[in-house]
């Protein structure tokens, strides 16, 4: 209907020029003109449409019109009351005037009662004896035919009073409408294609773009509703252990350096300058910029003299010391080389140095009440750290591994610990993310002694899987820090990729990370609670 009534208006306009008046169209499946107020909601909607795209211009047209109530209607067709009580007298002098109670019985009572009045009125009939007579032999039924002017027509010719008087005697309804003039607009033309909303490829490869109209953009328009960000699993599992070390009152170590030093990943660490994991096949190193900054100058030379030449009880691994080793740039192979720094930092008020404002972010900063008892402050202060940040290893990429991926890392620093203490520490925070049953597994890392693996026994795949690493550091890493010997520090580092995808139920990483991870993995994955 739309579509033909929109060709109708165009061509109407094509033949004519303009509309003058809307309610003279016959719209498509009716025989009449469109001059009902229904019609004419239909014709603006056509126009609006043809609006939209410019084909035409239109002006609205307020009109008031009047409907016959349907007392209004009935009197149309039998004649209004005082004519109908005209009818039912005998003319004077003619048969017996009718009594009052005859008339209502004739007319009913409604007639009786408000024609009686109007007649008389009207000077049609009057009282003869005990009853009623037609004085006139014929009557002009205005009431009617009024009546009929308006249900053909909308109004009445004659007067506004006349209107008002039916309104008032309620046979007649007033009804507010509109009608439209139209003209055509600046892309007026009689096809009714619809307009482009998008340019596409194809459009432009055919050339079609040039000849196509195209829909006004509507800066009104609210546009499509925007769905929420979602976090990725990792960033959920992330939160999750995120949430378990700083109840455990560990302080998030800043980590946002992806590129570290081979000092800082490895030398401090007392990793061997020889060590195979600072080979290129298993790190990865920058070319631009060439080479890193040394640290402080005493420092660097108490590491590379216990590497070199032992010290700290130590006999060190005797083998020669570069320079060049240690200020190559690398991408971090573990968030350890962020722990030692971090260390280092710890250690400052051990070695006299001013402590910077960054220290006082993550040193618990109270002695123990010991060290103030014996009046033996150091410097040292206890510190719990963590961090979850990136690392990158030139591996092999298979179902498991990528050349990326998460270090969920814990390093606590305090007097005399224990390695009963870091197991104790790893039960408790493993409990908090649902590993009940661990165990731990004697291992070597080259900054660690001792070291575990830890284990942990996966209920569905109804075995011990790694989850971890862990140990106690070295003091030939801690002491040329300045950590007094009394000084433990001891850490773990696991993967956030294992526990989620244990988590997730996700078998291959490449659906965890990367560009084939599915959107909607990502939108619909539960948020995970330990
Ligand atoms: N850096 C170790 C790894 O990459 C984890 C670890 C952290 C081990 C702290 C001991 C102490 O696996």
């Amino acid at each position: 209907m739309s579509e033909t009534l929109q060709k109708l208006v165009l061509d109407e306009l094509d033949a004519n020029g303009s509309i003058k008046d809307t309610k003279t169209l016959i719209l498509p499946g009716q025989t009449h003109p469109a001059t009902s107020g229904e019609d004419q909601i239909i014709v603006l909607g056509a126009l609006n449409s043809l609006l939209s795209r410019e084909m035409i211009t239109y002006e609205t047209h307020e009109t008031v019109t009047h409907v016959l109530t349907p007392e209004g209607a009935l009197i149309l067709k039998d004649g209004s009351h005082e004519a109908r009580v005209w009818n039912a007298l005998p003319a004077k002098g003619q048969g017996e005037p009718m009594t009052a109670g005859a008339l209502r019985v004739v007319v009913g009572d409604e007639t009786a009662k408000v024609g009686q009045g109007r007649a008389f009125k009207n000077d049609w009939i009057a009282k003869e004896g005990s009853g009623f007579v037609k004085l006139s032999s014929q009557i002009d039924d205005t009431t009617q035919k009024a009546l009929l002017e308006i249900s053909a027509t909308g109004s009445l010719k004659a007067s506004e009073k006349d209107l008002d008087d039916l309104r008032k005697r309620k046979l007649i309804i007033q009804k507010k409408g509109q009608w439209f003039t139209v003209k055509k607009g600046s892309q007026f033309s009689t096809s009714t294609a619809k307009p482009e909303t998008d340019l596409t490829t194809e459009m432009l490869t055919s050339g079609s773009w040039k000849t196509s109209s195209y829909k006004k953009y509507n800066f009104e328009a609210e546009g499509i509703p925007t769905s929420g960000g979602a976090l990725h699993p990792l960033l959920k599992v992330r939160e999750e252990i995120r949430n378990i070390f700083l109840e455990m009152g560990f302080a998030e170590m800043p980590t946002a350096s992806f590129i570290e030093s081979g000092f800082w990943c490895f030398d401090a660490l007392f990793v061997p300058q020889q060590h195979p994991a600072r080979d290129l096949q298993d790190t990865f190193y920058i070319s631009d910029p060439k080479q890193a900054l040394l640290p402080e100058k005493e420092y660097y030379k108490r590491v590379s003299t216990v590497h070199e030449h032992g010290g700290f009880n130590s006999i060190g691994y005797r083998a020669p010391w570069s320079n060049e080793e240690s200020k190559k740039l690398l991408l971090r192979t573990h968030t350890t080389a962020s722990s030692a720094q971090m260390l280092y930092k710890l250690a400052a008020r051990c070695r006299g140095q001013d402590v910077g404002d960054d220290q006082k972010e993550f040193a618990h900063g109270t002695a123990s009440s010991s060290d103030l008892s014996t009046s033996k402050d150091d410097g040292f202060r206890p510190a719990k750290l963590f961090s979850i940040d990136r690392v990158f290893r030139n591996e092999t990429m298979d179902n498991t591994h990528l050349a990326e991926f998460h270090q969920v890392e814990g390093v606590v620093a305090d007097r005399n610990l224990t390695l009963a203490d870091l197991i104790g520490f790893m039960r408790v925070f493993f409990k908090k993310m649902g590993i009940e049953q661990i165990r731990f597994k004697p291992a070597y890392n080259p900054y660690t002694e001792p070291s575990l693996e830890i284990f942990a026994f996966h209920p569905m795949l109804n075995r011990w899987v790694e989850v971890g690493n862990s140990g106690m550091f070295r003091p030939e890493m801690l002491e040329p820090m300045g950590f007094p010997k009394d000084v433990r520090v001891h850490g773990w580092g696991l993967s956030l990729e294992r526990p989620t995808m244990i988590r997730y139920g996700i078998n291959n990483i490449r659906t965890l990370v990367g560009h084939k991870v599915p959107i909607s993995q990502v939108e619909n994955s539960p948020a995970v609670m330990f």
